[in-house]
């Protein structure tokens, strides 16, 4: 198996578009320390021919363009991208269907959830019936996404789509009824990639899920719950947001510590998250952990 990070931060993307937060302002100015990233998607492959597209990123235009595997090939009209899937129903997960249009088959899988909110909202009906196949996934239950890659999906901690939200008091944080999943894929060969791009908390299920595997991407939006407070961008907690933090006793890299994993990189990064400048103290932490920052572009051969 093969997979590429087509896009490794979170919601909004680094640098985001109007923000002038301590990370941001490195992005905009060049500095070497930071690399720019896009919103998180990872596409996968067990033939190098056909991709499996791990959530639709408003930035897959451009990842498409950032990645010659994933070019048209032959013919007038073609991708080497033979399925997507969706992990949740925000928006850095779903908006980029929307460039996906132009009558070009593909396969498209989600949870219950993501699936009725497509259903829902009519200006999907772009990905033409006639040439995108939709299925409802059920968690635990393994199916071929493509030719030699074994998908099953799980429930993981998480909420619903921010766009979703409606009373604050009644949001649940830990919904584990499959608003978030968690992506195992497994290559004909044995090889294990889990993705795991949102996730509240690393209950002991999920620890037992993961072990064994011969990657882990998983959420690395926040440094710390208060993050975004200190950073001055938002009021909003890490838990609020539905996102674990790395660093402290919760903490995802205190969670996955002792869970055997032989590759571990972080994904969905927000852009106030100091461990995306190399040298910070925050960066060293998370190298220390035996954690790599994952990049756009970042390329993993499983053999
Ligand atoms: C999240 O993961 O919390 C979302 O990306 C928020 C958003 O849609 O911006
Ligand atoms: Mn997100
Ligand atoms: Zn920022």
């Amino acid at each position: 198996m093969r997979a590429i990070v087509l896009g490794s931060a979170a919601g909004g993307g680094y640098p985001q578009w109007n923000c002038r937060c301590a990370t941001c302002r490195l992005a905009y100015s060049g500095d070497p320390r930071v690399r720019p990233g896009t919103q998180c998607s990872l596409a996968v492959t067990a033939d190098g021919e056909r991709w499996l597209v791990l959530n639709a990123s408003p930035d897959i235009r451009q990842q498409i363009l950032a990645t010659p595997a994933l070019h048209p090939r032959e013919g007038l009209r073609d991708s080497p991208i033979g399925a997507v899937l969706l992990t949740n129903g925000d928006v850095d997960a779903i908006a980029g269907l929307l460039t996906l249009r132009e009558s070009q088959p593909f396969a498209l899988f989600g949870g219950n959830a993501v699936m009725d909110s497509l259903a829902a909202q009519p200006v999907f009906q772009v990905l033409n019936d006639a040439y995108v196949a939709r299925s409802v996934v059920e968690a635990g239950t393994p199916f071929a996404a493509l030719p030699g890659l074994t998908v099953a999906t799980y429930s993981v901690p998480g909420k619903i789509p921010l766009w979703l939200e409606g009373d604050e008091a009644e949001l649940d944080l830990m919904n584990e009824g499959g608003q978030t999943i968690g992506v195992e894929v497994r290559g004909d060969d044995g090889h294990v990639i889990q993705f795991v791009p949102g996730c509240a908390a690393v209950t002991p299920r999920l620890a037992e899920r993961l072990a064994g595997a011969d990657i882990v991407f998983f959420d690395g939006t926040l440094w710390s719950d208060h993050e975004l407070v200190t950073a001055g961008v938002g009021h909003k907690t890490g838990r609020r947001m539905g996102h674990i933090s790395m660093s402290g006793p919760d903490g995802s890299m205190a969670a996955l510590a002792h869970v055997p994993v032989r590759r571990k990189v972080y994904v969905h990064i927000n852009n106030t998250n100091p461990a995306l400048v190399s040298g910070s103290p925050e960066r060293k932490a998370v190298e220390d952990a035996g954690w790599d920052v994952g990049f756009d572009g970042m390329e993993v051969v499983l053999t």
